[in-house]
């Protein structure tokens, strides 16, 4: 049987293991799922490679600390974190699917980037996977963040101009965009929204990180104003989907991942 996990903190209402577990089902492998926290990310890695676990995902907060105990990838070193590592060569490798997991979201909803205006709010560990995938998609990219620093250091590190978040220059921003992605905190489990309802319009494809709730105030705000909209669960479920393929042979079977992924989620 082959083992895989996750390590974070906390990882207790993780949706991996049932995403993961109905790949295993779907494809009759003999394959495990299990989540652990561990005080100590790198020795957790080593630890892992020592059992002969097979693949581990990395969430917050230690997609940083794990760089050091494996050998990452051009993406991986791109990014400057790690989301799953492989443990089949000499040495871990460690890998970055969150960016292909954004391409791949878009590109199942049959939204291009390439030549495409993006606005990105947030700046933290996920905006910088979202800014790298549209950058690299050809998105002309804007970036905005409370902490407007933040913002200007990652649009330095893509080539993206940058902005603050009020409701102003979030407007200008918006109003000749395709793309706007949240990749902020603000809307899980609240009614807030990063960006006002007013700075919406029907030429946009509104993408939001967050997933709990699925429909967040920004995305009902986006469907009122004619706007497409694409949910969190599916830059999840394509993360998943692209680590499941580095480490096995198969094509995930993306339906039934899916399926266990918004079994999960309202
Ligand atoms: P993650 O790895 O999930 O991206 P993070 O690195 O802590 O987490 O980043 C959280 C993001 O949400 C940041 O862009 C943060 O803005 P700051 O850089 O200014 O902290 C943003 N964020 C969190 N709470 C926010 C709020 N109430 N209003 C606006 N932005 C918020």
């Amino acid at each position: 049987m082959d083992v895989y996990g996750l390590i974070g903190s906390p990882i207790e209402h993780s949706l991996s293991p049932p995403m993961h577990e109905a790949a295993y089902e779907a494809l009759d492998l003999d394959a495990r799922y299990v989540t652990l926290e561990p005080t100590d990310p790198v020795a957790a890695v080593n630890g892992a490679d020592a059992l002969g676990i097979a693949g581990l995902n990395v969430t917050i907060p230690y997609k940083q600390a794990v760089l050091e105990a494996v050998e990452p990838d051009a993406m991986a070193q791109r990014v400057g974190a790690v989301n799953t590592i492989d443990f089949s060569g000499a040495r871990p490798t460690g890998h970055n699917t969150d960016v292909i997991g954004v391409q791949r979201a878009f590109a199942h909803h049959d939204v291009a980037l390439s030549d495409q205006t993006a606005v990105l709010v947030g700046a933290g560990g996920a905006g910088r996977a979202v800014a790298v995938a549209l950058r690299d998609a050809g998105a002309r990219l804007r970036i905005h963040n409370r902490t407007e620093s933040k913002a200007k250091a990652l649009a330095a590190d893509v080539d993206a101009t940058w902005g603050g978040i009020n409701d102003e220059t979030l407007a200008t921003a918006c109003a000749d965009a395709d793309i706007l992605v949240n990749a902020t905190s603000v809307g899980m489990e609240s009614d807030e929204t990063p960006v006002p309802a007013a700075a919406l319009h029907a030429d946009l494809t509104v993408m939001d990180a967050v997933y709990r709730p699925l429909e967040t105030r920004l995305l009902a705000d986006a469907t009122a104003v004619g706007a497409d909209t694409i949910d969190g669960a599916w830059m999840l479920l394509f993360q998943g989907v692209a680590a499941f393929e580095h480490w096995t042979d198969h094509t995930a079977p993306v339906d039934a991942m899916n399926a266990a992924l918004r079994s999960r989620l309202e």
